[in-house]
């Protein structure tokens, strides 16, 4: 049997929190602080602050090997490896904010028996800058490719665990892939800026798969293909692969808009012009907005129309909306003269705080209620099992469906007399 490594977590926010937990699930004792005094006091109480499926039960069930505090102290008291979890987001620039993993670095005084594993996505050659300033800091690079939704699934099954280091902090390195063996991924061991690397690589790769795949979309409603056949067909070659290519409003969330936008300005900080991320970036906005044209195509103008937007999240299973398409969207209607009633399951909450003049309601059915149209900008299931030959038919002002994720049946839609327009088909 293994021997349980102490671990310290910085920052306790979703990825801060899923980390915790489940390193505690594997056996090891955790020590998560966060400078949120509100925030430790809830999870103390076993409250879990943020929407992550089977995250409560896994803190719940791990609760007496997991010890949050505000102070930094007992952390370093008890664990050598800190995983550093705190948020670098974007500038007004597009460059990353590293303003909170510098404050973490300055806690750390005499660091000789510990290191910092940044699991934080920050610019390459953030490693090497700290290192310069701080030479007895042992540090390793330990990205996160964590799913929102899915993130104990992704954090207990990896595809790949990566874990950078330079030769002075190897033993370090190497208790920290120990941490991941019981998972049976494969672990990439490079050095600090290629695993940096590595986690803006792929977000970017998988960004553009969406871009790519959006454009195909859109050049198929030109030609009469249909976007979810030609991604089938695509897919099945194995250097392209299935995933990511399903076409739709646009990519959102916490990760990729900021980590492209952050890669492509990286490179652009060193004299490099990324071309290809800008394209990626400019589809991606565009699409964004691409939905409104197919609503003014059946409504033609949109002032005094009533549009329901179904979905606030940026994706289904969170509640996150940072960056996702119904806050381009509702401005967009906004500002033809539309106006916008929205429903969600979970993250009406959030919504609240950051859109105006859209009206909130409490089910499907009343979003849709005398509405000229619906979108579909979130794929929650249960707007697939809406009766949308009965009661949505009954209840909205006019049949029009623009079904931004293809996720709806339209054959179904169509034959109980829905306009329906998706993406690509
Ligand atoms: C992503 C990465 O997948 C993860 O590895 C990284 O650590 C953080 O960023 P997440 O933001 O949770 O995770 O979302 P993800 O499920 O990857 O979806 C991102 C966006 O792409 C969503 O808005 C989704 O709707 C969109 N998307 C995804 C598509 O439009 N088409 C697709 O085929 C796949």
């Amino acid at each position: 049997p293994r021997e349980a490594e102490p671990i310290g977590v910085i920052g306790v926010g979703w990825v801060g929190l899923v980390t915790a937990a489940c390193f505690a699930e594997l056996g090891h004792e955790v020590w998560a602080r966060d400078i949120d005094a509100a925030k430790i006091a809830a999870l103390e109480r076993g409250e879990v602050p943020i929407h992550e499926p089977g995250l409560p039960e896994l803190v719940a069930r791990n609760r007496d090997r997991l010890h949050f505090t505000t102070e930094m102290a007992p952390v370093l008291e008890h664990a050598q490896l800190l995983f550093c979890c705190v948020d670098t987001p974007p500038t007004y620039s597009g460059d990353a904010d590293l303003s909170r993993v510098e404050a973490v670095v300055a806690e750390l005084a005499e660091p000789d028996d510990h290191a910092l594993v940044m699991k934080s996505t920050v610019p390459v050659g953030t490693g090497a800058a700290i290192k310069r300033r701080l030479p007895a800091l042992h540090y390793v690079s330990n990205p996160e490719f964590l799913k929102e939704g899915s993130a104990i699934e992704d954090f207990m099954h990896p595809d790949r665990v990566v874990i950078g280091n330079d030769a002075a902090s190897s033993d370090f390195a190497d208790r920290v892939a120990a941490l991941y063996e019981p998972l049976g991924a494969p672990i990439v061991r490079t050095d600090v800026a290629s695993a940096e690397m590595i986690k803006l690589a792929s977000n970017a790769f998988l960004a553009t798969k969406i871009s790519f795949i959006n454009e195909i979309a859109n050049v198929c409603e030109e030609v009469g293909a249909d976007v979810a056949e030609v991604a089938r067909g695509m897919g099945l070659d194995a250097r392209i692969g299935p995933h990511f290519l399903r076409a739709g409003a646009g990519y959102g969330g916490s990760c990729f808009p900021k980590d492209v936008q952050a890669l492509k300005q990286l490179a652009g900080n060193s004299g490099y012009h990324f071309q290809l991320l800008t394209a990626v970036i400019d589809v991606n906005e565009l699409q964004k907005r691409r939905l409104v044209g197919k609503l003014q195509k059946h409504l033609g103008s949109l002032v005094g129309k009533e549009i329901a937007l179904l979905g606030v999240a940026f994706k289904p299973n969170t509640d996150d909306i940072r960056e996702a398409t119904s806050l381009v969207l509702a401005g967009r209607l906004q500002s033809e003269g539309a106006q916008v009633r929205a429903y969600d399951p979970v993250a009406l909450e959030r919504a609240r705080a950051v859109l105006s003049n859209v009206r909130l309601c409490t089910s499907a059915l009343e979003a849709l209620d005398g509405a000229d149209a619906a979108v579909l900008v979130t794929e929650w299931p249960e707007f697939r099992e809406l009766d949308w030959a009965g009661a949505v038919k009954r209840v909205m002002r006019r049949p029009i469906v623009v079904d931004g994720r293809n996720f709806l049946d339209r054959e179904a839609l169509q034959a109980a007399g829905f306009v329906y327009e998706g993406v690509g088909r």
